[in-house]
C-alpha cells in the first residue's frame, strides 16, 4: 500500500480520489487551502491547511513523511472566471504548481499524478479527441492546464519527476456511500444544476439549442467520479513498477460515449420523477458543440474502464447526494481550548496537545446522534502575535489525530483573526462565527448547540438562536456555578456531561 498527499483533496475530483485510495487501503495525507474545497470532504485525520505552494509548509512535510506520490488537484477551474481574470489563474494553476513541483524536487519525491482537462484541447470540431489531437485551449483555464503539462515534460527531462496527467471530460457523480460529492459555489456544472433545479432550488437553465447536435444542445463525455478515482490509483501503480528515469505521460479519460444537455435533463427527469421544468437562454460563451473522448490508451495502458450504464450510475448517486445536502443538519458548535482540549494559554507546541479525559468518547456518541461537528474560534492571538497560523493550523491537525483514534471527525473549522481591537463581526451580537458555517452546510439552528467555557461563547450560541448553550466547567473561562445559573445557561462539569445533556433532549 502507499502513502500519498493529496493536495486539492478537499474539493470535489480530489475528496473523491482521496476517499476511494482510502478504501483500497493507502495512507492518505490532504493539504487543502480550503479557497474553494470543504473540510467535511477530508475523510483522513492527516489534514494541512496551507496553499499548493507554501514552501515553508510543504517541504519539510514532504522531507518528513516520504510519501510515495503526490496527487494534485488544487486549481481554479470555472471557465467565465478564466476569461475574467486570467491573472488569478495563472497564478493558482500554474505558479503554486511550479513552487510544489520545486519542493518536490528538492525533497526527493518525484511521482507525481496530474489533475487535467479536456480543456486543454479547445474545440476539436469533427475530429476525435484521443491524445495524438493538437492543443488549442480556448480559454485560461485551459491554457493554465496546458502549461502544467508542458511544466511536468521540462520537470522529467531536468529533473527526472515522473509524471502523469489525467485529462477529465466531465466528471460527474458522487461517492456511492455519500461521504463526498459535489459541492461548488457557485454551481455551473449540468448535472447538480437539474438536480438542484429537481428540488425546486434553482431555474434550470438551457446553455443555447441552436449547436449543430441532434437536438441542438451540446454533446458532452460524462465520467462518474469514481470511475476517475480508479484511473488516478492506475496511475500511481504504474509509476511505482515501472522506476526509473523521469517520464510524462497523460491520458484521455472519458466513456466515449457523448449525451446532449436535453438527454442529461431526461435522464434526471427519470431518475427524479420531477417534471424539472427549463429556460432557453443564449449560448454560454467558450461552449465547444462536442466534446467526446476517445480513451483506448488508457484503456490499454490503466485497464481503465468506465461503470456501465454510466449516465444513469452517474445520476443515482448524484441525486441521492443532492438530496442529502437538501436535508437540514443538526450541529454542536464548540469551543475548542478550555472545552475540548487543555490550554495553558496560548498552545506553543502542538506536539503537547491534550484532550480532557471522555473527550473523544463523547464527541463520538455526538457524531454518532447525527450531529456535525463544528470548531468556532476566535483566534485573536495571532494578530497579537502570540501564535502563528501556522500553529493552529498544526494544533488541528494534532487535534483530528488525537480524536480520530474515536472514530471522531470535525465537520468544520470556522476561525477569525481578527485583532482584539477591531469591531469584528464576531464580536457583534450578529455570531458570524457560527452563522456563517451554518448556511454552508445547511444546519438547522433552531436544532443545534453550543458548548463552551467562557461567556462570550454562551452570548454567540444565544445570539445565533440555537437550540441551547452549554457552559462547561473546565477551561480557563471557569466561572462560579452558583452565578452562571443566575443567568440562565446551562452548567455542567465537562463534555461528557453536555453530551448527556444534550443527547437525553434531542
Ligand atoms: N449547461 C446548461 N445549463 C447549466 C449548466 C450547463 O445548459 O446550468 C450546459 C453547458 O452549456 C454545456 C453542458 O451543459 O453545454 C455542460 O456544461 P458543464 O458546465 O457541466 O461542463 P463543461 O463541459 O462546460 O465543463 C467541463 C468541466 C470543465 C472543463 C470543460 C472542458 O467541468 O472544468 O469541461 O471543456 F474545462
Amino acid at each position: 500500500m502507499a502513502k500519498v498527499l493529496v493536495v486539492g483533496g478537499a474539493g470535489y475530483v480530489g475528496g473523491s480520489v482521496s476517499a476511494f485510495l482510502m478504501d483500497q487501503g493507502h495512507e492518505v495525507w490532504v493539504l487543502d487551502d480550503l479557497s474553494t474545497g470543504h473540510r467535511r470532504s477530508v475523510l483522513t485525520p492527516h489534514f494541512i491547511e496551507a496553499k499548493a505552494g507554501d514552501r515553508d509548509v510543504v517541504e519539510p512535510l514532504l522531507k518528513r513523511e516520504k510519501f510515495d506520490a503526490v496527487f494534485h488537484f488544487a486549481a481554479k477551474s470555472i471557465v467565465s472566471e478564466s476569461v475574467k481574470f486570467p491573472e488569478i489563474y495563472w497564478e493558482n494553476n500554474v505558479e503554486q504548481t511550479r513552487l510544489l513541483l520545486d519542493a518536490m524536487i528538492a525533497a526527493g519525491v518525484k511521482r507525481f499524478v496530474f489533475s487535467s482537462t479536456a480543456a486543454v484541447f479547445g474545440d476539436p470540431g469533427d475530429r476525435e479527441m484521443d491524445e495524438s489531437l493538437p492543443k488549442n485551449p480556448i480559454n485560461p483555464y485551459g491554457e493554465t492546464k496546458l502549461e502544467v503539462e508542458k511544466l511536468l515534460e521540462e520537470y522529467a527531462q531536468k529533473h527526472a519527476l515522473q509524471s502523469v496527467a489525467l485529462r477529465y471530460f466531465n466528471a460527474a457523480g458522487a461517492d456511492p456511500k455519500l461521504r463526498v460529492g459535489e459541492h461548488h459555489d457557485p454551481e455551473t456544472h449540468l448535472i447538480p444544476n437539474v438536480l438542484k433545479a429537481a428540488l425546486g432550488r434553482n431555474q434550470l437553465k438551457i446553455f443555447g439549442k441552436d449547436y449543430p447536435t441532434k437536438d441542438g444542445t451540446c454533446v458532452r463525455d460524462y465520467i462518474h467520479v469514481w470511475d476517475l478515482a480508479r484511473a488516478h490509483e492506475a496511475a500511481m501503480n504504474r509509476m511505482i513498477q515501472n522506476p526509473g528515469k523521469g517520464k510524462f505521460e497523460a491520458f484521455n479519460l472519458g466513456s466515449e460515449e457523448g449525451f446532449t444537455v436535453l438527454e442529461v435533463v431526461q435522464a434526471c427527469r427519470k431518475e427524479t420523477k420531477q417534471p424539472i421544468p427549463a429556460i432557453e437562454e443564449p449560448r454560454r460563451a467558450g461552449d465547444p458543440p462536442r466534446l467526446v473522448a476517445k480513451s483506448a490508451l488508457a484503456k490499454k495502458e490503466l485497464e481503465f474502464t468506465t461503470h456501465a450504464d454510466s449516465l444513469s450510475f452517474i445520476v443515482s448517486t448524484a441525486w441521492a447526494w443532492e438530496k442529502k445536502q437538501n436535508e437540514k443538519r443538526s450541529a454542536v458548535f464548540l469551543d475548542r481550548d478550555g472545552t475540548i482540549n487543555i490550554d495553558p494559554g496560548y498552545l506553543n507546541d502542538p506536539e503537547k496537545l491534550e484532550l480532557y479525559p471522555g473527550v473523544g468518547k463523547a464527541l463520538a456518541r455526538l457524531q454518532k446522534s447525527g450531529f456535525e461537528l463544528v470548531i468556532i474560534s476566535n483566534q485573536s492571538g495571532v494578530a497579537r502575535g502570540l501564535i502563528t497560523r501556522q500553529q493552529i493550523s498544526r494544533i488541528h491537525e494534532r487535534l483530528d489525530e488525537l480524536l480520530a483514534r474515536d472514530g471522531v471527525k470535525i465537520s468544520h473549522y470556522e476561525l477569525c483573526f481578527h485583532h482584539p481591537d477591531e469591531n469584528c463581526e464576531c464580536r457583534k451580537p450578529k455570531p458570524a462565527l457560527i452563522l456563517k458555517p451554518a448556511a454552508r452546510y445547511s444546519i438547522d439552528l433552531s436544532k443545534s448547540y453550543m458548548i463552551g467555557d467562557k461567556w462570550s461563547d454562551m452570548g454567540c450560541g444565544k445570539n445565533a438562536g440555537l437550540k441551547s448553550s452549554i457552559l462547561v466547567l473546565t477551561g480557563h473561562g471557569k466561572t462560579d456555578e452558583a452565578e452562571a445559573k443566575k443567568f440562565g445557561p446551562v452548567v455542567v462539569a465537562d463534555l461528557t456531561e453536555a453530551t448527556d445533556w444534550i443527547l437525553s433532549r434531542s
